[in-house]
Formats: C-alpha cells, structure tokens, sequence
C-alpha cells in the first residue's frame, strides 16, 4: 500500500480509519477537502493524488434527513459513489466503499448473506443501494464494499453516547424492542477493513458487523449494565415510536466469506475502556 487516501476522514468511521491506518501515512480528506459530488473535483484532485487504496467512508448518513432529502441522499450516496469507481478505474486504484444492512427490507428471519437480494424500505437504503450499483456497474473491478451495522465510535453522535447522556439527565427513556441488528464498533469495522485488505481478500461484496444480535433496547439495557449507569429505561414498539424512516425489522448482517468478528457485547466494553467513562 504505497499511498492509501481515506475519504470522509473526519467522520465516525472515517476518523477511525484514520487510526488504524496511520502506519501507512494516508492522505485524510475530510468534506472540506473534497466534495465527493463534484466530478471535476473528484477527477482532478484524486487523478493528481494518485492514490493505490481509496477508501470511501464519506456518507450522508441522517438516515431520517434522507426521507426528506433523498435527492441530495442520492447524490452523496450513490451518484458520487460512481465518480469515485471511475477515478479508482483509471487509476487502476483499489477502491473500498461501505453500505449498510438498511439496504435489506428485513422480512428474512435469518439474517443476510452477501447474496442476498436487497430491498430497501428507506431512501437511505434506496441511496446506499444507488452507490453499489454505481461500483458494480462501473469498470472498476478491484473493489470491496463493505456493508456494516448500526455503528457506533469515539468520533461523532452515536446511539451509545444519546443513551448515557439521557441516563444522566434522569429522563424516562423508552427503546423500540422490535428492530433486530447487530451494533457495530467503528474501530472494529475500521480493523476488519485493514484485515480485508491486508489479507488480499477476492474483491466483491463483504459483511462486516460484530457478531450476534439484540433490539436497541437490548443494546441500550447492555449500554447501562456496561458503564454501570442507573437508567429509567422502558421497551416499546416501533408502532409506538414512530419516524420518519421505515426501518428493517430483522436487519443481522451474516458473513459468509469471513470469520465472525468479536461479539457486540465484547466490542462494547472495549468502547467504554476507550471512553474511559
Ligand atoms: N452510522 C451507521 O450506523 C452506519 C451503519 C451502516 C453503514 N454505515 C456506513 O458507514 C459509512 C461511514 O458512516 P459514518 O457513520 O462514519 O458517517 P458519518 O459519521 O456521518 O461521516 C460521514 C462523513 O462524510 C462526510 N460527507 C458528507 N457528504 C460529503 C460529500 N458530499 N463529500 C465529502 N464528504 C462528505 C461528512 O462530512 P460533513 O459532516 O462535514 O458533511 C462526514 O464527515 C457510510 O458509508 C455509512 O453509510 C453507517
């Protein structure tokens, strides 16, 4: 990996890329950087960096914001996604790119593997869809889309951060217990990226999320019990929550190309150590 650029370095995942890729000394552009929408940008300062690895962690990532806004959502998220495909292309450059288990509608009781058949119920998961078709479509065949998980990391807002913050104010929380995923250390994420790669693994599309599952009240009850935090904390029903966002009920991430990563719960207690709360 003779120059490797992280794009979307100063957000969550990015920021942990950032890390865990620092012995290769990679070119961190941030939105301020590049505005990965911008073709020309795109083409010109990419094409000029002339990066081996690019590895895209840039997103619009409000998953409510994009039912209002799936335009932009789609620009970002899929659209963009194919400007960096072509670059990648014609740099003969490996592109990596992350997509996310909304683009599953999250009907199956199973879990997901790699082939299965996306069906996204939100615009969210419509533009994270839009993204890995731009890269299965393209030219570019050196590529690795990574799909990921209800994330969560030191950099930026995450659910783990909202739960602790609601618990120290005393306010009654309720949590929908009838959504199933596997939440996802973005450290870990960032780790198992390296792995991919560092392992020479075939290009194609991987599932990478910490391994088991729970509800987000399963997740918020093991966040308290974690860091030791009295909590006022009750389930409900997605009917009873209602969002803008249509989200999968039943969305685990299955991988059947690689060895599970460590649990959720394990993940967990190392982002609290890190935390140092
Ligand atoms: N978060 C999750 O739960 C989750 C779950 C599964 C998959 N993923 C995927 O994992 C990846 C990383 O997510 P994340 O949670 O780390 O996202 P994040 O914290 O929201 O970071 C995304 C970054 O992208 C930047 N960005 C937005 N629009 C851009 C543009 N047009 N050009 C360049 N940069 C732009 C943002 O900068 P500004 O803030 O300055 O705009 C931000 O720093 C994404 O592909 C996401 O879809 C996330």
């Amino acid at each position: 990996m003779d120059k490797v650029l992280i794009i979307g370095s100063k957000g969550m995942l990015g920021s942990a890329l950032a890390d865990v890729f620092a012995d290769f000394n990679p070119v961190l552009w941030s939105h301020d950087d590049l505005d990965i929408t911008e073709k020309p940008q795109v083409d010109e300062k990419i094409g000029a960096l002339a990066p081996n690895l690019i590895i895209n962690s840039a997103a619009y990532t409000n998953v409510d914001g994009c039912e209002e806004n799936e335009e932009i959502a789609t620009k970002v998220n899929g659209t963009a996604v194919g400007y960096l495909a072509n670059a990648a292309h014609h740099l003969n450059a490996i592109l990596v790119h992350y997509s996310t288990d909304y683009v599953f509608d999250g009907l199956k009781k199973q879990g997901y593997v790699e082939d299965d058949k996306p069906n996204p119920m939100s615009a969210y998961g419509r533009s994270k869809l839009v993204g890995e078709k731009a890269i299965q479509e393209s030219e570019l065949e050196s590529f690795y889309i990574i799909r990921a998980a209800w994330l969560y990391g030191v950099h930026g807002k995450n659910f783990v951060d909202t739960m602790l913050s609601l618990a120290k104010k005393g306010k009654p929380i309720k949590v929908v217990d009838d959504q199933i995923g596997s939440p996802t250390y973005a450290l870990d994420l960032a780790q198992a990226t390296l792995e991919i790669i560092d392992t020479k693994k075939p290009f194609g599309i991987y599932h990478r999320a910490n391994d088991g599952q729970t509800s987000w009240h399963g997740f918020a009850k093991e966040i308290f019990s974690v860091f030791k935090i009295k909590a006022n904390l009750s389930a409900c029903s997605t009917e009873e929550y209602p969002t803008p966002t249509k989200r999968p009920k039943f969305s685990v991430l299955l991988s059947t190309k690689l060895e599970p990563m460590r649990s959720w719960q394990d993940a967990l207690r190392d982002y609290k150590e890190t935390r140092n709360i």
